[in-house]
């Protein structure tokens, strides 16, 4: 199939976006929410896809053990907002799901989610990764996805990250935004990459306590063994190749998977404005993220 090219960025309602993720706007506003689904938002890049994996085997990997081998992730865990020609919109796909609960995908910011999440009090799981490495993994994605706009060399990206002319906005106003959020909604569990990189047991079972699963240590021992970076880079139901806009020859979509590898991409002097900018534009939060572990 032949990929368009690049889309543009503007700006939708306050918030930089591209046509993939507004073109469906009405369907995504009006989309109808169970009690029951399970809703992993994110700001692109905090580890979305690894939360969805490890929910996907908590769910399913009983039921269905073949599913990890044979259906491409983001075919069981729908993305709520997607919409390009030629492929099923996120929420097609969703209406057109059977399994329950239904595990979704989105990087909207806490405004922009469809009400009927909220009316139907559906569970949220956000995951939350700090500023530097989503923006170093912002940058190799956006390199490498044909379908998003052209990323240019590293420290004008850098410079349109803190503008927050990103595709879903500002990293700053989406992590505080959903952190508000949480305050006065018990039904959304806010996550951090960092503390699942450091201890993903603890995490685990902090998600099956959140979505009232108990599931017998063997089990556990087996998501957490099929979740390891390493396990989910070689599954290519999970790794990305099955996406036909993102080009391996650039960079892996499973990329490093650490801590701290914006030590490797921030000059001194880069590392300095933008931990000052930081400093501004995260004053007014008791949010806090930690760069190294
Ligand atoms: P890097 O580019 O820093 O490697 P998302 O799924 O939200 O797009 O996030 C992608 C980031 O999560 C990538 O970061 C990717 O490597 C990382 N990731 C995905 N699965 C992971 C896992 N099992 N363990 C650690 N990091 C993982």
């Amino acid at each position: 199939m032949e990929i368009p090219p690049r889309p543009a960025l503007f700006d939708f309602h306050g918030v930089s976006m591209t046509k993939y993720f507004t073109d469906n706007w009405d369907n995504i506003q009006d989309f109808k929410a169970r009690p029951d689904d399970i809703l992993i938002a994110s700001y692109p890049k905090a580890g979305n896809t690894w939360v969805s994996y490890i929910l996907d085997l908590l769910y399913f990997s009983h039921v269905s053990p073949d599913r990890q081998e044979v259906v491409p992730l983001h075919e069981r865990v729908p993305f709520l907002e997607f919409y390009m020609p030629g492929f099923p919109s996120g929420v097609d796909e969703l209406n057109q799901s059977t399994t329950v609960p239904r595990i979704i995908k989105t990087h909207l910011p806490v405004q922009f989610l469809s009400k009927s999440f909220w009316e139907q009090n559906s569970k949220i799981v956000y995951v939350a990764r700090n500023a530097k490495d989503s923006v170093v993994s912002f940058f190799h994605f956006d390199r490498m996805n044909k379908a998003q706009p052209e990323p240019g060399d590293w420290s004008s990206y850098l410079k349109r990250f803190m503008d927050g002319k990103m595709v879903f906005g500002s990293w700053y106003e989406h992590v505080k935004g959903w952190w508000e959020k949480q305050k006065s909604h018990p039904n959304i569990l806010y996550l951090f990459y960092e503390d699942l990189i450091e201890n993903t047991e603890e995490e685990l079972d902090k998600l099956c306590s959140f979505l009232g699963l108990s599931p017998s240590s063997e089990s556990k021992k087996q998501v957490m063994e099929k979740a390891l970076f390493d396990n989910m880079k070689n599954n290519k139901m999970a790794n990305g190749s099955a996406d036909a806009v993102l080009d391996f020859k650039i960079s892996p979509f499973m990329r490093k998977g650490k801590v701290g590898d914006w030590k490797n991409h921030f000059t001194v002097q880069q590392n300095e404005q933008f931990s000052e900018d930081y400093d501004k534009k995260m004053k007014d939060t008791d949010l806090q993220f930690r760069t190294v572990l």
